[in-house]
């Protein structure tokens, strides 16, 4: 098995919600971290602040669709790894405006692939080089209840401009394995949460508004299940597959652990009525409110990760109780960090998105 710590790591959109939780176990181990994020609304360079002026470390704010500045990084830094997390991320986002889901998650992909191919070749192929791209269970569709988990020979049939534009990059990164021989590794994860996820998204935007005292717009019937992993265990599962898999190698990873949104929604309600202490509105769960459902809105996502537990030895640590209490404490300590984001851009993005909504509530 390698070590990070012999590697020279490009982490693209580590100052994102994943990417950052990877960067600070990565630096911890790494010889060098070289940090590409082009602090989009979703990237916040508060999330690594405390990495910035420390030695060996470096962010650069840059597009990782500008083919220049990504040859020329991969150059003078010397790169061998790439971990790629950066992407348009939000669903809502990819139905309301696509074109930057295709700019950054197809183009941008394929930039790099190219950019590291050109770099590989230079260097004379060498064996220990790696890409990782790291994708989504999203790009499989949507299941029924008792349909089985994913797997990693499941057809791809992805449903929304989100899903649709990663399994296009998953696709690039396939192909340039098998055209190439580039060492390229793909991984699909389930839904994440944990610390530092924007609040946009479910677990946080939940959050957030129970602390403000707004409502909590659940959408449709709130049956759709999600499988939810802590994102600690997504990025030890990043590590285990960039150290030990085979080039070419794809792995499912996910948490064993589906949960209808209503429920995670009730779990939150009840978390923060226990350590919330001083919050705008008690009993927290009269502001659940069921909102018009979200076009195309999968039914279902589970995973089958039977593979990277028998290959790799990965399991998932965190159980979704312990994890979820961790997770509302954190919000609860770390106001400085996500109140600064709830800025005019997130107020016209979220009356947008749940103005005419919740007015045409259906339940
Ligand atoms: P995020 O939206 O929190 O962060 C994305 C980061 O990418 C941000 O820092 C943003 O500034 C950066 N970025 C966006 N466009 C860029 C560009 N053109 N050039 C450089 N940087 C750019 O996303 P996340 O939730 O941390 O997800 C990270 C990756 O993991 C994504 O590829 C996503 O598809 C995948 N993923 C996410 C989840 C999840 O539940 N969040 C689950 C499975 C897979
Ligand atoms: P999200 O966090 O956007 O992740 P994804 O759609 O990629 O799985 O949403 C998770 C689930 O929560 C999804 O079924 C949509 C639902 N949801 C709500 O019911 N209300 C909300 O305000 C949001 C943001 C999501």
């Amino acid at each position: 098995m390698g070590l990070l710590n012999d590697k020279r790591g490009l982490i693209t959109g580590g100052a994102g919600f994943i990417g950052s939780n990877f960067v600070r176990r990565w630096y911890d181990s790494a010889t060098s971290t070289l940090v590409l994020d082009a602090l989009t609304y979703a990237g916040d360079r508060a999330t690594i602040a405390d990495l910035e002026h420390q030695d060996e470390f470096e962010l650069i704010c840059g597009d990782i669709c500008e083919p220049a500045l990504v040859a020329q990084l991969l150059t003078s830094h010397n790169i061998d790894t790439v971990v790629h997390f950066a992407a348009e991320s939000h669903v809502d986002r990819s139905i309301s405006g696509p074109a930057v889901f295709v700019q950054t998650n197809v183009m941008g992909t394929f930039t790099l692939l190219e950019a590291f191919r050109q770099h590989w070749e230079s260097q004379g192929k060498p064996e220990h080089f790696r890409f990782l791209h790291v994708s989504t269970d999203e790009v499989f569709g949507s299941l029924r209840v008792d349909d089985p988990a994913f797997s990693e020979t499941t057809p791809y049939a992805p449903n929304s401009p989100y899903s649709a534009s990663k399994a296009g990059s998953d696709h690039l990164v396939r192909a340039y394995f098998h055209t190439y021989g580039l060492p390229t590794l793909i991984t699909n994860c389930s839904n994440n949460y944990g610390p530092y996820q924007f609040p946009e998204k479910l677990i946080p935007l939940m959050c957030v508004n129970i602390l403000l005292g707004k409502p909590l717009p659940v959408y449709g019937d709130g049956q759709n299940i999600r499988d939810w992993l802590h994102v600690e265990d997504h990025c030890r599962a990043i590590e285990s597959v960039l150290l030990q898999a085979e080039p070419g190698e794809t792995y499912n990873i996910g948490g064993n652990n589906q949960v209808k949104n209503i429920d995670i929604v009730e779990q939150l309600c009840e978390l923060m009525d226990d350590l919330g202490g001083d919050l705008p509105t008690r009993p927290t769960q009269q502001l659940i409110t069921f909102v018009k459902d979200r076009p195309g809105h999968d039914r279902r996502y589970a995973m089958d990760i039977s593979k990277i537990q028998r290959d790799l030895g990965w399991q998932p640590k965190y159980d979704f109780a312990t994890g979820l209490r961790q997770t509302v404490q954190w919000y609860l300590e770390h106001r400085d960090w996500w109140q600064p984001l709830l800025s005019q851009d997130y107020q016209r993005y979220y009356a947008a998105l749940y103005g005419d909504r919740v007015e045409q509530s259906e339940f």
